[in-house]
C-alpha cells in the first residue's frame, strides 16, 4: 500500500519468447514477463489501483475472475484496451479470502489470448484466513499451481490451432484446444521440493477446455480447504477432485520425510455419452507435478478442525427468484451472445435460484461474474463433495439441472453488464454467453 492508502499494481501485457519445452523457444504472451502473469495479493478492505498497459499486438481486456467489483471494472468484453493504451480500474476488496485469477476476456478471442499465456493468480486474505492455521508461506508451503494443457509443433513452438466448430465432425473435438502436454506455472515436467510437513496447493485449472480429475498416484488422502470463492467451513478429506476450466480448489497435503508422490489428472468421468466422452478427454491421464519431500521436514500447524468459511445455504431462500439457463448447441436459452443485449436484470444484494441445465452431450462449465453461488443440488441429488462450498464456476455434470443459490453483489450499475457464460473458452468465444445488470 502507498501513501494514498491504495495498493497499486502495474501490469504490462506484452509479447515475448519463452522456453516452454526444454531447449526450445516459442513466441508467447504474458504480463510483466514473457509468459503468464504475477500473482497479485490483497486483503479485504484494500483499495486496489490497477494500471493495465496493453502492449500486445491485439486489443484485449483483463478480467478479475471471481472478484466482486463494479461491472465497469470487471474487465469483461466491454472494457476493451486498444493496443498501446492503458486501463486503470480501481476498487475496494470487500469479499472473503479466496484464490481468484485474472485473464483476458475480449469477445471472440479469449481462448487465444489465454492460451498464448496471459493468466495469473490472485490471492485474497482476510481475518478468517489469518486465523485459520493453514500453511501460508508463499512458494514454500503455500504454492500456486496454474495447470494448463498445450500443443506444440515439432520445433517446440506453441501450436495455436483452435478447432473451429464448423470443422468438427459429429461433436468430436469441439472444445477448441485439448493439449497433449501439461505445463504447471509454465513449467514442463515440473516437481516441487517439499520442505514442510504440510503443503497447501492452490490449484487453478487455467486450461482452455480440459477437465482434470485430480488425485495422487499413491492414492493418499488430502484435505480440501477452499472452493473457488473461499474457505470451507471445515477441511474435507478427499481422494480426488474434479477441476474444470476456470475452477480453483485449495488443498492441504501431508508429507513424511522422504515421501514422493505425483499429483495426477486421472481419467475424468465427464458424464458424456460414448464416444463423446473420449473425444473430450475422458480417457486421458496426465502427471501434473511431482512432489518430493526432503529427508527432514519443518513442522507445520495441525490441520484446523474449523475454517470459518461462510455457511452454505441449506435450502433456497423462500420466495427467491428463479431463472433457468439451458446450455445447448453453443447457445444459452437458444440465444447467442449479443454485446448490445442485456439478458437479465438482477436486484442488488439478492439471492436467486439459477437453474442451469446442460442440454447436449458436450462439456460445458457455468461461470457467473459478480456473484458467489452454492450448488444446492443436481438433478435433485446432492452435489459431489468437492463442489460443496462457495463457488463461481461449476462443471455441468449430467443431463440434470443444477440448482445454484446465487448471491449477487450489492454494487449496482444499470449500464455496465456482467457476464455469465461457458468457461470452455472456445464456446465462450462462439457466443455461449449472456449479460446481466445488477440494479
Ligand atoms: Cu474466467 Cu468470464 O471468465
Ligand atoms: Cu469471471
Ligand atoms: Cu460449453
Amino acid at each position: 500500500p502507498s501513501a494514498d492508502g491504495r495498493r497499486h499494481y502495474r501490469l504490462t501485457l506484452a509479447p515475448g519468447t519463452s522456453e516452454l519445452l526444454p531447449g526450445r523457444r516459442t513466441p508467447t504472451w504474458g504480463a510483466n514477463g514473457p509468459y503468464l502473469a504475477p500473482t497479485l495479493r490483497a486483503r479485504r478492505g484494500d483499495r486496489v489501483a490497477m494500471t493495465v498497459r496493453n502492449r500486445l499486438p491485439e486489443a484485449t481486456t483483463l478480467h478479475w475472475h471471481g472478484m466482486l467489483l463494479p461491472a465497469s471494472m470487471d474487465g469483461g468484453p466491454h472494457q476493451m484496451i486498444p493496443t498501446g493504451a492503458d486501463w486503470q480500474p480501481s476498487w475496494t476488496v470487500h469479499q472473503s479470502a479466496a484464490t481468484l485469477w485474472y485473464h483476458p476476456h475480449p469477445h471472440g478471442s479469449t481462448g487465444s489470448h489465454v492460451y498464448r499465456g496471459v493468466a495469473g493468480m490472485i490471492i485474497l486474505d482476510d481475518e478468517h484466513s489469518d486465523r485459520a492455521a493453514l500453511p501460508r508461506a508463499y512458494g514454500v508451503d503455500d504454492v500456486p499451481l496454474v495447470i494448463q494443457d498445450k500443443n506444440f509443433h515439432a520445433d517446440g513452438t506453441l501450436d495455436l490451432t483452435e478447432t473451429k466448430l464448423a470443422e468438427t465432425v459429429a461433436g468430436a473435438d469441439n472444445l477448441g484446444v485439448l493439449g497433449d502436454t501439461i505445463l504447471v506455472n509454465g513449467t514442463y515436467d515440473p516437481y516441487f521440493r517439499v520442505t514442510t510437513r504440510r503443503v497447501r496447493l492452490r490449484l487453478l485449472n487455467g486450461s482452455n477446455a480440459r477437465v482434470y480429475w485430480l488425485g495422487f498416484t499413491d492414492d493418499r488422502v488430502f484435505h480440501q480447504v477452499a472452493t473457488d470463492a473461499g474457505l470451507l467451513q471445515r477441511p474435507r478429506a478427499l481422494h480426488r477432485l474434479l477441476l474444470a476450466p476456470g475452477e480453483r480448489a485449495e488443498i492441504v497435503v501431508e508429507f513424511a520425510p522422504g515421501d514422493e508422490t505425483v499429483l495426477r489428472g486421472f481419467e475424468p468421468s465427464l458424464h458424456l455419452g460414448f464416444p463423446t466422452e473420449r473425444f473430450m478427454g475422458g480417457d486421458d491421464t496426465f502427471d501434473i507435478i511431482a512432489l518430493r519431500a526432503a529427508p527432514r521436514l519443518e513442522p507445520s500447524p495441525a490441520l484446523p478442525a474449523r475454517l470459518d468459511g461462510a455457511p452454505a445455504p441449506v435450502a433456497a431462500p423462500a420466495g427467491a427468484r428463479r431463472r433457468h439457463f439451458e446450455f445447448t448447441g453453443l447457445q444459452i436459452n437458444g440465444r447467442t451472445m449479443d454485446m448490445g443485449r442485456v439478458d437479465e436484470v438482477v436486484p442488488a444484494g439478492t439471492t436467486e435460484i439459477w437453474e442451469v441445465e446442460r442440454g447436449d452431450d458436450w462439456v460445458h462449465v457455468f461461470h457467473v461474474h459478480g456473484a458467489v453461488f452454492h450448488v444446492l443440488d443436481i438433478g435433485g441429488k446432492q452435489p459431489p463433495p468437492y463442489a460443496r462450498g462457495p463457488k463461481d464456476t461449476f462443471y455441468l455434470h449430467e443431463f440434470g439441472t443444477a440448482r445454484l443459490a446465487v448471491r449477487f453483489d450489492t454494487l449496482t450499475d444499470p449500464r455496465a453488464p456482467y457476464m455469465y457464460h461457458c468457461h470452455v473458452l472456445r464456446h465462450e468465444d462462439e457466443g455461449m454467453m449472456g449479460q446481466f445488470t445488477v440494479v
